[in-house]
């Protein structure tokens, strides 16, 4: 490449939905800076080769997304400790011949919930709906933030006490439970509970399922979606109508964008242009 551009991009399978190229292309046109983010289609048993290649060709960085979060592990010089926690990475550096792993989901998530909704995450008691890959990079973030509490729930039990066991093993300060419970009993746990985060993927694109039933969620609670399309889900119009504060999945999107952008730049994105972008973006979507 031409001596003085910065080339960032993303890997995935498939990796054409992705709004990432959209908002790390504004944020390097937007500060000045001579580059390009691409999105890199990257095959399942191609990882080792595509970052081989990434590096001789003098990438700067890449994210990671599906279903490549967990596989890349084994190719990496080193993980930071929240990579290592969670056992998988979202943000990769070249740097300098070495090959980083960082994961900037949990963080973006913490990130939103203080710059977006003016919350710190110390000390509360936390209800997660989920037990996948993004429910996991959650629960580790916020228990090395110093949550007290993690209530798991999953449709699956066996993925839910999964997690739970995770969080035991490396982060054990943090109370973790799995609830296998039914509405009413969920109802009567709701009181003792501050931040509510729906971390599966109901929600997406239509539908009017809700990942819980919303009876007891009132206005002591916050409530989180990590779903941005659409960007109010039917779970969050409904916690909203009971009362709630409610915070959609966009911010957790543009932070952990703009975490790795720091990492690989040292520099912060343009946030206010971004997320107008995307709004735009995800009106027309
Ligand atoms: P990701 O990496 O994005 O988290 P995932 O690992 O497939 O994706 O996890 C998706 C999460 O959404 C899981 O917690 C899943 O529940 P199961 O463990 O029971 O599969 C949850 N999920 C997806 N569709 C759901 C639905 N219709 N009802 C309830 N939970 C659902």
């Amino acid at each position: 490449m031409a001596e003085g551009q910065l080339v960032l991009g993303i890997i995935g399978h498939p990796v054409g939905h992705s709004l990432s190229p959209l908002m790390h292309n504004e944020a390097l046109r937007n500060l000045g800076i001579k580059g390009f983010y691409v999105p890199f289609e990257v095959k399942p048993g191609e990882i080792e080769a595509a970052l081989s290649g990434l590096m001789a060709l003098g990438v700067k960085g890449v994210n990671v997304t599906i279903p490549h979060k967990q596989a890349v592990l084994e190719h990496l010089d080193q993980l930071d400790p929240v990579s290592a926690a969670t056992k998988a990475v979202n943000t990769i550096d070249f740097d300098g011949g070495r090959v980083v792993g960082y994961n900037t989901d949990g963080a973006g998530f913490v990130a939103s919930l203080r710059e977006d909704a003016g919350e710190e995450v110390g000390g509360k008691r936390v209800l997660l709906i989920g037990a996948g890959g993004a429910a996991r990079g959650l629960a580790v973030k916020l228990a090395m933030e110093g949550v007290s509490e993690i209530l798991v729930i999953n449709r699956t039990p066996e993925k839910g006490e999964a997690l739970v066991k995770h969080l035991e093993a490396g982060l054990s300060y943090t109370h973790a439970e799995f609830v296998p419970l039914k509405n009413d009993e969920l109802k009567e746990l709701l009181p003792g509970v501050d931040l509510i985060i729906n971390a599966t993927s109901v929600g997406m694109g239509g539908g009017d399922e809700l990942p819980i039933s919303p009876e007891g969620i009132d206005d002591r609670h916050l409530v989180c979606d990590i779903v941005y399309t659409p960007l109010k889900t039917p779970f969050l119009e409904e916690c909203r109508r009971r009362g709630a504060r409610t915070l959609d999945g966009l911010g957790m999107l543009i932070h952990q964008g703009d975490l790795a952008f720091q990492i690989w730049t040292g520099k912060r994105f343009p946030a206010g242009r971004i997320r107008r972008l995307l709004m735009e973006k995800l009106k027309t979507a």
